[in-house]
């Protein structure tokens, strides 16, 4: 796995353009975070948050919110896509990915004003690059069978679609990934995944 430092998490964010060529910043949570993230799950549609966590939840319980702004404990990240909107930083998406096993397993969201613009898929992308530069070979993640915009954004991302494991409600999405360092289309993810096959390639005799 890449190995990253964790006092610096700002060189991982990655400048990513919605539909209309707005500008988003994705970068992982910090601490100082909390309020906004929080206030980002409370503002979503009941349904929309529903659809997120799998369940009724009208906000991140105290120790969730901790997992989520805790970078990288048990191999789980969560990342925000922000925007600036009159020079405020403001939070329109968000994903958590947690790293087992050679796969990726992720959830994400988007801000019900900003649904509809390309972000969603922009995002995505985005979790790919950062799969395969953690070397994982497979991404993947389960939504109620009736989510269709979650279903429509996999299918038109190149998803595979298959029973979930254990649940009938739910379906997984799946894409295979694999990437060389030089194809990553996020600048950052280029550069971690570059040193990793570094540190790990064989010296030349
Ligand atoms: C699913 C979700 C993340 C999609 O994000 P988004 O930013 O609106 O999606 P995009 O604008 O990038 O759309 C990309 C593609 O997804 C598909 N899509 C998006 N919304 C759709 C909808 N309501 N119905 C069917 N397909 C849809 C389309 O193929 C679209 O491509 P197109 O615009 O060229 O037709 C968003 O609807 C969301 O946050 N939903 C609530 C939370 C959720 O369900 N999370 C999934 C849990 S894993």
């Amino acid at each position: 796995m890449t190995t990253m430092r964790f006092d610096d998490l700002r060189q991982y964010s990655d400048l990513l353009r919605a539909r209309s060529g707005a500008g988003l910043t994705v970068r992982f949570v910090e601490p100082r975070d909390a309020e906004a993230l929080q206030n980002y799950f409370r503002s979503l549609t009941t349904r929309f948050r529903y659809n997120r966590f799998l369940g009724a939840t009208r906000e991140l319980p105290p120790s969730v919110l901790q997992d989520f702004i805790h970078i990288g404990e048990a191999d789980r990240f969560s990342v925000i896509a922000t925007m600036l909107v009159d020079g405020h930083e403001i939070i329109v998406g968000e994903a958590r990915y947690a790293f087992d096993d050679g796969s990726i397993e992720f959830g994400l969201s988007i801000d019900d004003r900003w649904q509809g613009h390309g972000i969603g898929k922009a995002l995505l992308k985005n979790l790919e690059c950062r799969a395969a530069s953690f070397g994982a070979d497979r991404l993947f993640g389960d939504t109620l069978r009736s989510n269709d915009a979650m279903i429509g954004l996999a299918r038109k991302s190149g998803y595979a679609f298959m029973p979930s494991p254990g649940d009938w409600k739910l379906v997984r999405f799946e894409k295979h990934i694999d990437a060389a360092p030089r194809d990553i289309p996020c600048a950052s993810w280029k550069l971690a995944s570059a040193s990793r096959h570094l540190a790990t390639a064989p010296l030349a005799s």
